[in-house]
């Protein structure tokens, strides 16, 4: 399972990255402009923080293959790094793909809603798809289950396409998903902390203490080793 940040928020990115096994950042138009930033000085701050080994998704605007592979090329050679191209799935995103592979660019196809969607994108030679698990959700189509059948139908066809599930709203979303075999998720730093909180781990550490306290008072491991 690869956990990546599904923001552009640089306190959130700072946060996530100092903290978490991230393996990088995607974006989209729609979270960056939630910034109110300069949008390349911003993406060069987000490339600065992680580091260039780990993947950094920016989504095209474009709507024809020309301009989706332009687009490509210039952020590659803008932002550097561990770069992939997001593009929404549709015609020209399906053309552009195999292009922006021959030129090294990595494809992360998005705004996947079917696994129709997702083979095609696979077939396409995408490197990720992006299934918007709660959006599925919010329209009682079980979004878990619609990435469980993706995860299935690239094991059975053979291909090397990862799913990178995307649009999570909580914790059991991310839980089912992993269940089901999905090998990446983008989630927002509050899904992270949601994961690693649980009241019954708060009660095991104030026993740990409790007890350490009763024989060892307010000394430190290293207080006693050093
Ligand atoms: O990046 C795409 C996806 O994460 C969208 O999420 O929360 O807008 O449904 P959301």
């Amino acid at each position: 399972m690869l956990y990546l940040l599904d923001t552009a928020n640089l306190a959130d990115i700072k946060h996530a990255n100092e903290f978490y096994p991230l393996y990088g950042v995607t974006t989209n138009p729609s979270i960056i402009s939630k910034e109110k930033a300069e949008f390349l000085p911003h993406i060069k701050a987000i490339r600065e923080i992680i580091g260039p080994d780990k993947m950094l998704c920016v989504q095209t605007m474009e709507k024809t293959a020309e301009d989706i592979v332009r687009d490509g090329e210039m952020l590659r050679d803008a932002i550097g790094g561990n770069f992939y191209l997001k593009v929404p799935i549709s015609e020209a995103g399906l053309k552009a793909t195999p292009i922006l592979k021959s030129k090294g660019i990595g494809v992360l196809m998005t705004a996947i809603f079917t696994p129709a969607q997702a083979l095609l994108s696979a077939k396409a030679g995408a490197d990720f798809v992006a299934p918007y698990v709660n959006r599925l959700d919010n329209i009682v189509a079980d979004g878990c289950a619609a990435l469980g059948e993706i995860v299935k139908q690239f094991e059975i066809y053979g291909m090397n396409c990862k799913v990178l599930a995307a649009s999570f709203k909580n914790v059991e979303q991310v839980h089912k998903c992993a269940s089901v075999g999905c090998h990446s998720v983008t989630v927002p730093l509050n899904i992270l902390q949601g994961i690693v909180s649980h009241p019954m781990t708060d009660m095991a550490v104030a026993g740990f203490d409790r007890d350490w306290a009763k024989v060892y008072g307010d000394k430190t491991i290293f207080d006693l080793v050093k």
